[in-house]
């Protein structure tokens, strides 16, 4: 039997009770296509910052990198909690985020967004402007630009001053730029490449290493779009956008959008790639502090994640399918957590989505 080693990150918030729903599906996925799976847990984010001072240490992200793939539920608290945030920008939650994507270098984030025609109703846009739904995917870059330049804040000229840089070389472009473009051959051949080139240098640069990159998919129908214009269309015309290719704070604000236009943010998954099939899998959304040990969080967008790991890192496509599969029947069986709930649907909590999407799973109509 297939035997995968996986490193489980629960970090804070709902990040524990999602990450055990994925774990109940990846496991019962495995009894059912033939594999195993070890896991070992680490800590990151503000619960690493209580128990060693910083978020994420060395020696967790050996452990990662010996691992075959990290999946990740959430980090971070309220930015009122002075313990995690009172200190600097390095030793913060987020800062362990950061530091697991630079050290096992995955330089591209995969995020996709699919409007279930079940949760049409959950869709926050007009029913022409969904028109046959959307499906996309933005692929950000994910270890350069603003969030890995030098920054400082200090007192210029008697004025305290804050200095953000934002870098990239045409290596870091190229490489991200040829990841969207293999992932739009298997998808629709239409690659929207998003940049500020009216303004930036940054972006005049990535405008023309992409043009470099297109002239190797000939198939594939490639657009330049400027950022703005961009958020105007998601919200305007969203079934245009197949592959989204864009740079890292871009591709963070856009993902956000993207996700809530298929409804809710609890929905969308994510995976963080490299060079190798060491990935990091998570959801896109944050950690929910408000909300933890309710039991009300969706799970969905974590166990997606889990089946976007089993598909890149693994290569078992079919567990993969039958567990995306299993999840749309579940919706349409009628089942809701708290953010995606409309009339008529059954209310369900973290653990009972869960078990729902496991016992499908496990039904011989979700055929390998
Ligand atoms: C995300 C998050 C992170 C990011 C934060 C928590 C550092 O917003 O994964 O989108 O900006 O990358
Ligand atoms: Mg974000």
């Amino acid at each position: 039997m297939k035997n995968y080693k996986v490193t489980l990150i629960p970090g804070d918030g709902i990040g524990p009770e999602i990450v055990a729903e994925a774990v109940k599906v990846l496991d019962a996925a495995g009894e059912k296509f033939g594999y195993s799976l070890d896991y070992t847990k680490i800590l990151m984010g503000g619960c690493s910052i209580d128990e060693y001072g910083e978020p994420l240490t060395d020696e967790a992200v050996n452990t990662a990198r010996s691992g075959d793939a990290v999946l990740l539920g959430a980090v971070g608290g309220n930015v009122g909690n002075s313990r995690w945030y009172d200190v600097a920008p390095d030793l913060r939650p987020e800062a362990g985020l950061l530091k697991i994507r630079k050290e096992l270098e995955l330089f591209v984030n995969m995020r996709p967004a699919y409007l279930y025609d079940e949760l049409k109703d959950a869709c926050p846009l007009k029913n022409e402007v969904i028109g046959d739904g959307f499906d996309m995917v933005i692929m950000r870059e994910l270890t350069g630009g603003l969030y890995f330049g030098e920054r400082y804040t200090k007192e210029i000229d008697g004025v305290m001053t804050a200095v953000d840089t934002l870098t990239y070389n045409e290596n870091e472009i190229r490489r991200i730029a040829v990841k969207a473009f293999e992932i739009a051959m298997k998808r629709k051949k239409t690659v929207t490449s998003v940049d500020k080139a009216n303004v930036l240098d940054s972006s005049r640069l990535w405008r023309k290493v992409v043009k470099e990159v297109a002239a190797d998919y000939p198939q594939v129908t490639y657009t330049d779009m400027l950022v703005d214009n961009c958020a105007m269309q998601l919200v305007m015309n969203p079934g245009q956008f197949d592959v989204i290719l864009t740079e890292n704070m871009f591709g963070d604000i856009l993902s956000d959008e993207a996700s809530m236009i298929t409804g809710s943010i609890g929905m969308l998954s994510s995976a963080s790639l490299g060079k190798t099939k060491l990935g990091l899998y998570e959801p896109s959304h944050g950690s929910a502090p408000d909300i933890a040990g309710k039991n009300i969080a969706n799970p969905i967008a974590t166990i997606l994640s889990a089946a976007m790991m089993l598909r890149y890192s693994f290569d078992l496509d079919d567990a993969a399918d039958a567990i995306e599969k299993a999840v749309a029947q579940v919706l349409k069986d009628g089942y809701r957590t708290s953010d995606i709930m409309s009339e008529g649907m059954t209310l369900v909590g973290t653990d009972k989505m869960g078990d729902l999407i496991k016992e499908t799973l496990c039904k011989d109509t979700i055929m390998r």
